[in-house]
């Protein structure tokens, strides 16, 4: 027996942790989730799919019915926009080990002004900053975080630009577990760092940046037991992915030309390329949409790598960007990245500091929002049309992975003019027409009554 075969017979739900480099599968991951045999990454796989092949195209028209349906019960289970795909999760046979707070489920918005100023016909959002603890971390974190409970951890960890430490903090204190916080000093949204004070996480700031918070943990969970949640864990991918499931259901599953995603980690657009490759390798879509990644100019790991290394060797940057979210310079799933990118067909770009604010502002003016970081879409659609990559009549969507509310001072600070400083004094005259700075008026009816008329005429003659 291989011992692929070995790990799968052990196995009683039916996946299997398989190295993405060397192929080598697990029962079960070491502390840093890395391959003991060569190091790389791990995926999870689910090899009874590929027994069942012949029968995937009734199976997966029986799942879009199944997922359906579940939408009308009221199980918690099926409450939840990511275990209603339990199907395509790793099994749990105690199911009140499960740790949800309701997440996925989350709107698919028209921006009409973004796609005018973009030149698309028409653009779509899944937002997923509408998710409970405010960004797409936390689909991942129900699955990820119910695996630490299952393998009896008393304690979970991540390193963080804010987001997954939000997650993973609510979902801990949901789950009983205690948390343990690492993040950069000062680099983070206040947002951000309220939640996991609030959910009662151990909270350490480091004077260093993520990617040395990251190098930090990773030791760490070598020397205590303590369940690491970054996304170097594959369950966090798993229940990441289930939003590339919802969006195809949403779209009654017609698959989009383009998927736009931001690039940091790199952990979400290759959960959502894993996604759609299942959904496609089940016979529930035909083809796949084009997924682009979008990254900051300053934190262009992804971008430098496909460029000056063909995608083959990971090019590391010392990482810089108001969009704090993505500000990551050595990304753990680049290589899983790469593949998704070549399997789609997908572009990776970089987006300027300028051009994310004003992407920002225009999601506004749709009145969606979202954190900078999500705003590289935009920013990076915009560019892509340009370059003739997307086409007007395509049909594009967007994923916002965070909540306007995570950082509400990168916003004010964009509307009184005291973003990009000193990076961007070229560039005001581009942002001013989308900055709008709360007035002080008078407390007089006649001196708001001066304010409204004057906002009527500026917008009468545009
Ligand atoms: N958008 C937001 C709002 C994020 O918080 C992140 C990552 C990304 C995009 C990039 O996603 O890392 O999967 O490529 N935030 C992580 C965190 C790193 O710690 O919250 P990615």
């Amino acid at each position: 027996m291989t011992a692929g075969a070995k790990a799968r017979a052990e196995m009683k739900d039916g996946h299997a942790l398989r190295c993405i480099e060397c192929g080598a599968e697990f029962k079960r991951a070491e502390a840093e989730f890395r391959c003991p045999r060569c190091g790389d990454l791990l995926e999870v796989v689910y090899p009874a799919w590929a027994e069942s092949e012949a029968k995937t195209t009734v199976w997966g028209s029986h799942l879009k019915q199944a997922w359906r349906e579940r939408k009308l019960s009221l199980d918690s289970q099926d409450a939840s926009g990511v275990w209603r795909f339990r199907d395509l999760l790793p099994h749990f046979a105690d199911a009140g080990q499960i740790i949800s707070l309701r997440e996925g489920n989350t709107p698919v918005f028209e921006l009409p002004h973004c796609a005018r100023s973009a030149g698309v016909d028409r653009l779509l959002a899944k937002h997923q900053g509408m998710n409970p603890t405010g960004s797409f971390k936390d689909t991942g974190m129900t699955v990820a975080i119910s695996v630490a409970r299952q393998q009896g951890f008393s304690w979970v960890a991540c390193a963080s630009t804010g987001n997954t430490s939000a997650s993973m903090a609510a979902y801990a204190a949901h789950g009983g577990l205690r948390s343990l916080v690492l993040i950069p000093e000062g680099k983070i949204a206040w947002g951000k760092l309220s939640q996991p004070l609030d959910y009662g996480a151990l909270t350490c700031q480091l004077r260093t940046d993520f990617d040395g918070c990251l190098r930090i943990l990773t030791e760490l969970v070598r020397r205590h037991p303590i369940y690491l949640l970054n996304s170097i864990n594959p369950y966090r991918l798993e229940g990441q992915k289930t939003a590339a499931i919802e969006l195809l259901e949403q779209l009654d599953w017609e698959v989009p030309d383009h998927l736009i995603v931001p690039g940091g980690n790199l952990g979400n657009c290759s959960a959502l390329g894993k996604g759609l490759e299942e959904l496609r390798s089940l016979g529930l879509i035909h083809t796949l949409p084009k997924l682009s990644v979008i990254q900051a100019e300053g934190a262009n790991a992804l971008v430098r790598t496909v460029r000056e290394q063909g995608g083959k060797q990971l090019v590391t940057v010392k990482a810089e960007t108001a969009a704090t979210a993505i500000r990551i310079g050595n990304p753990v799933s680049w290589k899983k990245a790469v593949r998704v990118l070549e399997s789609t067909g997908g572009r990776c770009e970089q987006v300027s500091e300028a051009e994310i604010a004003i992407a920002k502002a225009e999601i506004g003016s749709d009145g969606v929002g979202c954190e900078p970081a999500s705003a590289v879409t935009q920013a990076g659609l915009k560019k892509l049309v340009r370059q003739g990559f997307v086409h007007r009549q395509q049909r594009v969507v967007l994923v916002l992975t965070g909540h306007l509310l995570k950082d509400p001072e990168y916003t004010l600070k964009f509307h009184r003019r005291e973003l990009l400083t000193e990076a961007a004094e070229g560039e005001w005259e581009r942002l001013d027409p989308y900055r709008r700075a709360p007035l002080e008026v008078e407390p007089e009816v006649e001196a708001v009554l001066r304010v409204l008329e004057k906002a009527e005429k500026t917008d009468a003659a545009n």
